[in-house]
């Protein structure tokens, strides 16, 4: 254990044994907490969020997190509970695009799709990690080198994440990469959050606000088709703040694809203020704890998913179950499938450029 090193601010990190691969290397849990009782810990494997415990109004913590307290659990097919996800989050279709005129083939993991990097992807590795402080803050620094043809992809790719908890209970994730060959980069964190406590049913009554006028629709596979839509007049217009559980069970075409039986999100939103880390992104609210998160991001779009595929099976922390809808994630992201569709942003990375993204969770209870 040790304490920053600038006086008076209350910020501690802590770096304890969190469990060991079947191959005897072992798993490393950073536990980093401010003076505002905020503590979260992280993982060397997946540079998983493993817990985020944060206040409600009347001062009573929560782990607002999904997730499970042993390494073990980690190890079995779960949904990227808390995981860093890469080389590219979402979805490539078919696992298949050209980069230089070469085609590469991503291993499928999702339907016809590959997603998140393939079967294994950066939340199956793991990572080099070291304490990191600054005036204000407390971190992990979290560093993997993804090798040439790894999950089909080209170029050795130099990955480091840096998990920053500040003393104004700002939880920032700072993302850079390099390259030595073209290649493509999409990386986010896939938290699932409750803000009324992981495991203390859904998040149908948590209002959110995404600052987004418009969308990618997808086809049923949730490939985009290449379009870009108006939220407005849909059940995705969260530009005002609406309950999660408002219209999710609307008789809408987007969201049976995202869940063909009750409906669900897991879409892409073009944020408006897309670059601007000052500017809201997202805002999610409980109203009966008073917990609110808010995202900023320096990317241009965010997957917001309800959580559809949970089904109240696996056995999480505490031995909680995690309902259908029982969390949802903010995945700051480029747009899905952004290596076959040319006019979305471009996520290609080539030698001598610098990858970086920062996404900040800030959370207060009121
Ligand atoms: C995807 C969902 C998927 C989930 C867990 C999300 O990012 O958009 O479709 O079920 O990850 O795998």
């Amino acid at each position: 254990m040790w304490t920053n090193d600038s006086p008076g601010t209350g910020l501690t990190s802590e770096k304890t044994l969190f469990g060991t691969m079947p191959d005897g290397s072992k798993v490393d849990e950073y536990t980093l907490a401010n003076a505002h009782q905020m503590k979260v810990s992280i993982l060397s494997y997946g540079g998983i969020l493993q817990s985020i415990v944060v206040p409600d109004k009347r001062g009573k913590l929560a782990d607002v997190s999904l997730g499970f307290d042993r390494l073990e659990d980690y190890l079995q097919p779960n949904p990227y509970f808390g995981a860093i996800v890469g080389r590219f989050a979402n979805r490539i279709a078919k696992g298949r695009f050209a980069l230089d005129g070469k085609p590469y083939q991503i291993p499928i993991n999702d339907g016809p799709n590959a997603l998140h990097g393939g079967p294994e992807g950066f939340d199956k590795k793991l990572w080099e990690a070291r304490p990191v402080t600054g005036a204000n803050w407390v971190g992990v620094e979290l560093t993997y080198l993804s090798p040439d043809g790894e999950m089909g992809f080209p170029g050795n790719l130099r990955v480091t994440v840096r998990y920053t908890l500040h003393e104004d209970d700002r939880l920032q994730i700072h993302y850079s990469a390099v390259t030595d060959k073209d290649t493509v980069v999409n990386l986010t964190n896939h938290t699932y959050f409750n803000l009324a406590g992981a495991g203390s049913g859904t998040v149908l009554e948590q209002v959110a606000q995404i600052n987004a006028d418009r969308f990618t629709p997808v086809d049923s596979s949730l490939i985009p088709t290449g379009e870009v839509q108006p939220v407005q007049g849909t059940p995705l217009d969260f530009t005002a703040p609406m309950p999660i559980g408002a219209h999710i069970q609307a008789n809408d075409r987007q969201l049976k694809y995202a869940e063909p039986k009750q409906g669900g999100y897991d879409f892409n939103w073009l944020l408006n203020h897309r670059g601007d880390l000052e500017a809201l992104a997202v805002r999610v609210a409980d109203p009966e704890s008073g917990r609110t998160i808010e995202m900023h991001t320096t990317e241009p779009g965010v997957q917001f998913y309800s959580g559809n595929f949970l089904t109240g099976t696996l056995k999480g922390k505490q031995g909680l179950t995690y309902a259908h809808w029982g969390g949802f994630t903010l995945e700051a992201q480029h747009y899905p499938d952004s290596p076959n569709q040319p006019h979305f942003p471009s996520t290609v990375l080539s030698p001598g450029e610098a990858y970086s993204q920062t996404t900040v969770y800030k959370f207060r209870a009121n």
